[in-house]
């Protein structure tokens, strides 16, 4: 790889850091997209070549997760955002209930969306302490006739990330997975839609993934627009209409970059061997770093944390920004520091900054 470029250590919430590798590839690729004399974005959508590109990246998918053979993965637009409405519209009759887990911000913007087409309720909420866990499996009761069960999986604002999952029967869970997918296993079998968009941990933003039950899509309120059916996406391959190619071929490309590097076990090592590097800095730190997020509720993906004293924490992140560390502010609503270490953002840039926040310590109390 080329060692003169300089990148820098990029610990950007999203969109986030990209595979150099994955970079260098497209950038070779870019001009003349294997021998076809154009790029991949210049390709009609319906030439074999960019077919090409779709479909593996959708067999890349599910070999990755061990998608199950009842589970359809759906590229689509509009990023988490429109999920939320998308979800409620598909699933959510006027009058019906459905349960939302409230673990953060994200949580609050899908509950919204759903006010507007049924009846959500709080199946729990965390909020009370300021979103700094995950609730007990064995706290979480719901009703059986609910049209479905949403989480967040991963709280890329607070910090917290769900361990296991809870079983819900019959009721299909549902699952945000924005800020988390494909950073360590889960049982896909326990949902019934995952949604993420594809800016943390897959490739760049403008794809949306859903990975969706098969007999879910065919239950859906068939009285709404086209391009908000899951069922238009499914029947069409998620080629309804001209879908973002040029994403979903960067998409393709990073779970290839995921594959060659052992798959789903090897990026899970490597998750957790980088955001231990920044948990112990913290950990070791004899509180002059806090973490916000309640030890056992800690996610691998965002690390979030305070400088206890406060004018210090500003010459922190003044320093951070300084030393070349990119995106290390928390989210604008919370404030404090934040490093998000998803699948993408290398070993060494992990290294680097536990190093920084050791040396600050050291040279500031
Ligand atoms: C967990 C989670 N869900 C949803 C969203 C919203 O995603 P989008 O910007 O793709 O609409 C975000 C964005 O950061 C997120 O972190």
């Amino acid at each position: 790889m080329n060692s003169l470029i300089q990148r820098a250590y990029n610990f950007n919430a999203g969109p986030s850091a990209l595979p150099l590798e994955v970079l260098e590839k497209a950038k070779q690729e870019l001009i003349d997209f294997r021998g076809t004399g154009m790029s991949i974005m210049e390709l009609s959508h319906r030439s074999a070549a960019y077919e090409e590109v779709h479909n593996n990246a959708i067999a890349l998918l599910k070999e990755l997760l061990s998608i199950p053979e009842d589970y359809e993965v759906l590229f689509l637009q509009g990023g988490g955002s429109l999920q939320f409405s998308m979800l409620p519209m598909n699933f959510l009759k006027p009058g019906e209930k459905a349960g939302y887990i409230m673990t953060g911000s994200w949580s609050e913007k899908a509950f919204s969306e759903a006010k507007l087409f049924g009846d959500p309720y709080h199946v729990f909420s965390t909020k009370e302490n300021q979103y700094r866990r995950i609730p007990r499996l064995e706290e979480l009761q719901y009703n059986s006739s609910d049209a479905y069960i949403h989480l967040t999986s991963n709280n890329t604002i607070y910090g917290t990330q769900w361990r296991d999952f809870p079983d819900t029967g019959d009721v299909p869970l549902i699952a945000d997975m924005s800020s988390d997918i494909l950073s360590k296993p889960f049982d896909v079998s326990k949902f019934g839609l995952i949604y993420a968009g594809a800016q943390k941990n897959l490739g760049p933003s403008g794809v949306t993934v859903a990975i969706i039950r098969k007999d879910l899509i065919e239950k859906a309120n068939p009285n709404i627009p086209t391009m908000l059916k899951y069922s238009t996406h499914s029947k069409n391959n998620s080629l309804y209409n001209t879908p973002p190619t040029f994403g979903i071929y960067m998409l393709g490309e990073v779970l290839s970059w995921i594959k060659e590097l052992g798959g789903i076990n090897a990026i899970t090592e490597r998750n957790e061997d980088k955001a231990k590097l920044i948990y112990d800095a913290i950990d070791q730190s004899n509180d002059f770093y806090v973490g916000h997020a309640e030890p056992e509720s800690r996610s691998l993906m965002n690390i979030t944390f305070r400088v206890t004293d406060e004018d210090l924490e500003k010459k922190f992140l003044s320093e951070a920004k300084s030393e070349g560390f990119v995106g290390v502010n928390g989210h604008r609503s919370v404030g404090g520091c934040r490093a998000s270490t998803y699948n993408s953002v290398p070993y060494e840039t992990c290294k680097a900054f536990s190093e920084f926040m050791v040396q600050f310590q050291n040279n500031n109390q």
